[in-house]
């Protein structure tokens, strides 16, 4: 079909969402996409922030099929091998202390189930989270989300949401409480313009924390799973060390197929009975196995490590550049800020075939390419911001 055609049957039939670009991908290998009018883009917004091993990775897409054709579903219900074995590796990877996992379908429930631990695991309703922090669209996570206009999007809200100001630790310190189930948190806050705080910053909130019984969630939607350069925000660098009680996935988890989930620590997990938790489609074998397919491919390939030098070499070629104000965010979450609205500048990418990402920071734009785009590439977008 051609692209008009597939624009307006698409705008017939389905419901408003985002605001499209207008293209249609047909299929996509690496940091590149092609459309139905067999034109080639640079992903450098990695399909939504999902496709983190690249589009359609050879062996992603080979474990998938394997594992269709041997059973493509069955809930947690029973066991399963897959399942085993995607739970056992990602505990491997993550930060030392989180020792469990849970499986869902999105980040939103990712968030609405870490919030539910915190209060199953505390006995205490109320959840702080953070002005510029997006967690999401589903009840409870929208009402955590103060930024901009989505949290009016999901009136009536849930009660039991507290604002409090990113990176402001003494306004904190007076709403921590003894009624506090869980302070939650994106680390580097993305939608917001790649908001970034002091490493110092988490050791306070893990003090706050630990004081006030209170327990710490990282929603690493977004920077999870190599993104930022380490395997997660939590424990690295940049959160000074600092581990949280849970931390929230979705996006780059499973390459593309639906999937997220929360890692947790044993307090937690001892927390959660039989039947308290539960999602038909949570752990189902397809995900499972894109699970397991993308740690290998991103450890094979050494992409986490890759992330790093990517932003190093765009930091690099991006300094004195004229009209950029400045870098925010690691690894391969970045906010490039201009001295102008970027807009402009999205749109002379995209008519160049590079595909970019604004954020609710008119200003800034964002990069969460896929964490195997190479130099050359990011040197591609680096002339096209040039000329
Ligand atoms: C930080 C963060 N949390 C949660 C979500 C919600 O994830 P999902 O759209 O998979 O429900 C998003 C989505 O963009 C996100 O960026």
């Amino acid at each position: 079909m051609k692209f008009s055609e597939i624009e307006s049957i698409e705008d017939q039939y389905q419901v408003a969402t985002y605001k499209k670009m207008g293209i249609a991908v047909e299929r996509g290998s690496g940091s590149w996409v092609w459309t139905s009018d067999g034109e080639k883009y640079l992903d450098l917004y990695g399909g939504h922030a999902v496709c983190a091993t690249g589009h359609s990775h050879p062996s992603v897409v080979k474990a998938i099929q394997d594992q269709a054709e041997k059973v493509l579903f069955y809930s947690n219900l029973v066991y399963s091998e897959t399942r085993a074995v995607a739970a056992k590796k990602l505990v491997s990877v993550a930060p030392s202390g989180l020792t469990k996992a849970f499986f869902c379908n999105s980040g939103t429930e990712a968030n609405e189930n870490a919030m539910r631990m915190a209060r199953m695991a505390t006995g205490r309703e109320k959840i702080i989270t953070f002005t510029g922090g997006f967690h999401g669209r589903t009840a409870d996570s929208i009402s955590a989300t103060f930024l901009g206009k989505y949290r009016d999007i999901g009136k009536p809200n849930v009660p039991g949401h507290v604002a409090a100001k990113f990176g402001n630790i003494a306004g904190l310190e007076v709403i921590a409480n003894s009624e506090i189930a869980a302070i939650m948190l994106e680390p580097i806050q993305s939608m917001a313009g790649v908001r970034e705080v002091e490493p110092e910053y988490f050791t306070s909130l893990r003090r706050i924390c630990d004081d006030n019984g209170i327990l710490l969630i990282f929603d690493e939607v977004q920077t999870g799973i190599g993104r930022t350069g380490s395997w997660f925000f939590s424990g690295s660098e940049p959160a000074n060390g600092v581990v949280p009680d849970i931390i929230t996935l979705a996006k780059s988890l499973g390459s593309g197929i639906p999937v997220g989930g929360c890692l947790v620590s044993d307090q937690v997990a001892e927390g959660i009975k039989v039947n308290d938790l539960g999602t038909t489609f949570g752990g189902g074998m397809l995900a499972m196995a894109a699970v397991s397919a993308t740690l290998d491919a991103i450890e094979a390939d050494d992409m986490v490590a890759n992330a790093r030098r990517v932003e190093g070499h765009l930091r690099d070629s991006l300094a004195g550049k004229k009209n950029v104000i400045a870098v925010h965010g690691k690894g391969c979450l970045l906010g490039i800020e201009f001295d102008q609205p970027c807009l402009a500048f999205h749109s002379k990418l995209l008519e160049n075939k590079i595909i970019t990402g604004t954020s609710s920071d008119p200003n800034i734009l964002r990069l969460l390419p896929p964490l195997c785009v190479t130099t050359d590439e990011i040197d591609l977008f680096v002339e096209v911001l040039s000329n």
